[in-house]
């Protein structure tokens, strides 16, 4: 009776060490997760570079079905890491000028890098504020937004603000994840274009179209307003 003791005690014991060391092994909490995300490769990581390219082809092909001329003066707004800003500044070449606007001045720090190791003459980085843009000039001839209208707390305000930095026949394009797609959700970084539409009457300009575009799987709008002085 005694050694039955024994053994069920002995028995307990072993299976709580077992447990104790199962639950602090480190390799076995790593995988003991089905639903964890596996590390991007590097065969992923080059499929990536691929798709956006693809998606810059894309929006070059959209943004230059808005006859971009030589000696336009262009502003971008969130612009990242300065790729299309540095595209449109080819586009409206020497004569032209691009104002790369950022409210993150670590990006924009990047963009001053890039002028200066590029010796670019024709891009000026500008600092904004979360509703109002800050562009040093007031004649520019077209504004343009790539998936930052839905980053914007309070556009009825920013864009009324924008207003004054525009020339008289100067136009704004939104090009922004459409939210009437499967997947669309208005938490995300989508915005629904006939919202968009009555922001801009609200601020005074006049929607002169929206078209639509898919890039890769996902569907975008291209809004373009005027302003009406
Ligand atoms: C999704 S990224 C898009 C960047 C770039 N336009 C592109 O297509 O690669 C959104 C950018 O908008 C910027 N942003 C957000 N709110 C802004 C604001 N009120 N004014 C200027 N930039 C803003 C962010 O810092 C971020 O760089």
């Amino acid at each position: 009776m005694l050694n039955i003791q024994r053994l069920v005690c002995f028995t307990l014991f072993l299976l709580c060490t077992m447990l104790i060391l199962t639950e602090q092994s480190p390799a076995q909490t790593q995988h003991s997760h089905p639903n964890q995300p596996a590390i991007i490769s590097e065969d992923s990581l080059v499929l990536l570079n691929q798709k956006y390219d693809e998606a810059w082809h894309h929006w070059r092909n959209a943004l230059f079905d808005l006859d971009i001329q030589p000696g336009m003066v262009i502003g971008e707004v969130g612009a990242g890491n300065g790729e299309l800003a540095f595209l449109l500044a080819k586009q409206v070449g020497p004569e032209g000028h691009v104002y790369a606007n950022e409210i993150d001045p670590s990006k924009l720090e990047k963009i001053r890098e890039m002028i200066l190791s590029g010796q670019v003459k024709n891009v000026t980085p500008v600092l904004g504020q979360k509703n109002d843009a800050q562009f040093p000039v007031h004649n520019l001839d077209m504004v343009v937004l790539v998936e930052v209208y839905h980053h914007l707390d309070n556009p009825e305000l920013f864009f009324r603000n924008m207003i004054r930095y525009l020339s008289d026949t100067g136009f704004v394009v939104i090009i922004d994840p459409d939210l009437n797609q499967p997947g669309g959700d208005s938490e995300g970084c989508y915005s629904d274009p006939e919202t968009t539409r009555s922001v801009f009457e609200n601020a005074g300009y006049k929607v002169r179209k929206i078209d639509y575009r898919k890039v890769l799987d996902l569907k975008f709008y291209i809004l373009s307003a005027y302003i009406q002085k």
